[in-house]
């Protein structure tokens, strides 16, 4: 069986005013029945990490460096995430894919990094509208998961989450048919890959513009273990109704 997830991205959103909204997650879901991971900005993460112990809500990051240390100003490793209080990372979000002009090797070199810190890697794969538009997501998304996951993944270390770029931020969701189309194809993938036994315990989240409004329908399609969400994660009201609607799935 795999765990269900609720992980909430907060992107570059969040100082430490923000840490009550986490505290108000706690209160809400002091033993949650499914993971609650929220990954807040770098400079919050220690204190989120404090905010949450004890309870079953953990804390991840939004990026790492593939190197473990070394002269990368700016940048952040994934022993830095673990030693903040981290226990994931999300990797090759379209967001770093497009700012920082991350390519799939990038994303794997890192993911490799974080694995090898002992993190889960949630790895985002995901098509823009042309793409979709011109009918080749599942080309895409192939393309995507065989370059930017590693060799060395398993149902432990590995997630992944299925993001449309035209779905994020914009309240647009793909039909139901749609998300299970992608994700009954990156499950195959994945078994072909790694093996029937690894391939059906990796969890694969939707992300895109999920709401408390439409959590519950989204939760029902076949190989969704759950979502990544950002806006909605910001919130502990929203985001408490997406942890419910997957509680009940
Ligand atoms: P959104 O973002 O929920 O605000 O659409 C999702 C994401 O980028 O992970």
């Amino acid at each position: 069986m795999r765990r269900k997830l609720a992980a909430g991205n907060w992107k570059m959103n969040g100082t430490t005013a923000a840490l009550s909204e986490l505290e108000a997650l706690t209160r809400a879901f002091p033993s949650p029945t499914v993971d609650v991971l929220i990954c807040p900005p770098a400079t919050l993460l220690h204190r989120a990490a404090e905010a949450v112990r004890g309870t079953g809500i953990t804390v991840g990051g939004q990026d790492c460096h593939a190197a473990t240390s070394g002269a990368h100003t700016g940048d952040i490793s994934a022993d830095m995430l673990v030693d903040a209080g981290a226990n994931t990372v999300i990797l090759g979000h379209s967001e770093r894919r497009e700012d920082h002009d991350e390519q799939n090797e990038d994303v794997r070199a890192k993911a490799r990094g974080a694995m090898d810190a002992g993190l889960k890697a949630i790895i985002c794969v995901g098509e823009s509208l042309e793409q979709r538009e011109a009918a080749n997501t599942l080309e895409i998304i192939g393309g995507q998961m065989s370059g930017s996951i590693p060799d060395q993944s398993t149902g432990e270390n590995l997630i992944v989450a299925y993001e449309p770029i035209w779905a994020i931020g914009t309240g647009k969701v793909p039909t139901l048919n749609e998300i299970g189309e992608v994700h009954d194809f990156i499950r195959a993938r994945l078994e072909r890959r790694f093996g029937e036994g690894v391939g059906r315990s990796v969890r694969l989240l939707y992300g895109g513009s999920v709401k408390p409004s439409n959590a519950a329908e989204i939760f029902g399609v076949s190989n969704v273990d759950g979502a990544l969400v950002g806006g909605a994660s910001l919130k502990a009201a929203d985001f408490s109704g997406i942890v419910e609607a997957l509680e009940k799935t």
